[in-house]
């Protein structure tokens, strides 16, 4: 399809994630190369609910930012324009028309949407009301679906395996138990990842609803033939057989419900069943900090490079996605509001459990 682009805006949004900053690295020399000129958009959609708040962004100002965590745009997840947090007579605020009118003022042809599903969403339906654009899948839970990666999981995972080995000498020298929380939302990904790497020896995802007898057991028996300590990964979304996910604040209409919690229930809960010493650690938002690994710097590159050749292709309402070995665009709608889980009969979750991990099911 013959294209005009010849002015795009960049928006990060929701949790952050590192590698956002190199996408929005490669999406501006990219463009900058192809002759496209760009426009940061700060804070997610504020910045074209708010077009004070954009910025011309250049090869220069984006130079040494490859290995920086955050994003130098700025995120929120609490900024969606159809239901913008501040209260008018009829609830939250409905801002997408003036996005829309923001986007046509600011001379743009195009965005590049960095997100996880909720910004999508919302990119999605203002492209459906006529904004272009194209999505770069982001986010540490490596929960989108149409895409076997997102570039910030390896760094998560990284970061997680690191924290479980150094768990692994205090819990050894005391004889206890360590429950170590880790995020990922509705999904198992970072929990199913860190725990083989870190040789964990219970993971419990949401995927696979736990009974704490079991999990007690494969404690116990590990204790019978000398191994006196035990490392237990808990996802943030894990819960037991007939139970319920852990929530510390409910969701509203401006933004999801957080959860947390469960870690410090299964040490509690561990004690009187294993009768040893349980205690629990949250990784929580070291996770999403830091320099990106080199695989999420490369694959942010990649994103972020391929979704420039979109918007010279005249491909819009699609994600950059990755499909092993390549790098290839899905049409957004085939995204929006599904969740990538753990497919329980996956092979790597039979590997862990060849490997003796106990999922407690
Ligand atoms: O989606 C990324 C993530 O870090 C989840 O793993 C976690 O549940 C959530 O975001 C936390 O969000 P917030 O930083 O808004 O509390």
């Amino acid at each position: 399809m013959q294209t005009h682009v010849r002015r795009i805006g960049i928006l990060t949004g929701g949790g952050d994630a590192p590698g956002l900053n190199a996408v929005i690295r490669a999406v501006v020399k990219s463009a900058t190369n192809a002759g496209i000129e760009c426009l940061g958009l700060e804070d997610s959609f504020d910045g074209l609910i708010f077009p004070e708040r954009s910025r011309p962004l250049t090869p220069r100002d984006v130079t040494g930012i490859l290995r920086l965590g955050g994003t130098i745009l700025g995120t929120t997840n609490r900024g969606n324009p159809f239901a913008y947090p501040i209260s008018t007579e009829s609830g939250p605020a409905d801002y997408s028309d003036r996005c829309v009118d923001n986007f046509r003022k600011l001379g743009l042809d195009a965005l590049v949407v960095i997100g996880g599903d909720g910004t999508l969403a919302i990119a999605y339906e203002l492209h459906k009301r006529g904004v272009p654009m194209v999505g770069v899948p982001k986010t540490i839970d490596n929960d989108i679906v149409e895409t076997t990666m997102t570039f910030g999981f390896d760094t998560a995972v990284e970061f997680a395996t690191g924290a479980i080995d150094r768990l692994h000498s205090t819990a050894e020298a005391h004889h206890r138990v360590m429950v170590v929380e880790v995020m990922g939302r509705y999904a198992g990904w970072i929990a199913l990842y860190s725990g083989i790497a870190g040789g964990a020896d219970v993971v419990l995802i949401p995927e696979l609803p736990y009974h704490l007898d079991r999990v007690a057991e494969h404690i116990r028996a590990r204790e019978r033939w000398g191994a006196r300590f035990s490392i237990v990964v808990a996802a943030e979304g894990a819960f037991s057989s007939g139970g319920a996910r852990t929530v510390k604040t409910e969701g509203t209409t401006e933004r999801m419900e957080r959860l947390g919690g469960i870690g410090e229930t299964i040490a509690r809960e561990l004690e009187p069943l294993t009768e040893k010493e349980c205690r629990h650690v949250v990784l929580g938002h070291l996770q999403r900090g830091g320099s990106p690994t080199s695989y999420d710097r490369v694959l942010a590159t990649r994103f972020g490079s391929y979704a420039v050749e979109l918007l010279l292709a005249g491909q819009f309402g699609v994600m950059t996605a990755l499909h092993p070995p390549d790098v290839v665009a899905v049409p957004i709608e085939s995204v929006v509001g599904r969740t990538r889980t753990v497919p329980a009969d996956s092979d790597v979750v039979r590997t862990a459990k060849h490997v003796g991990i106990c999922f407690g099911d």
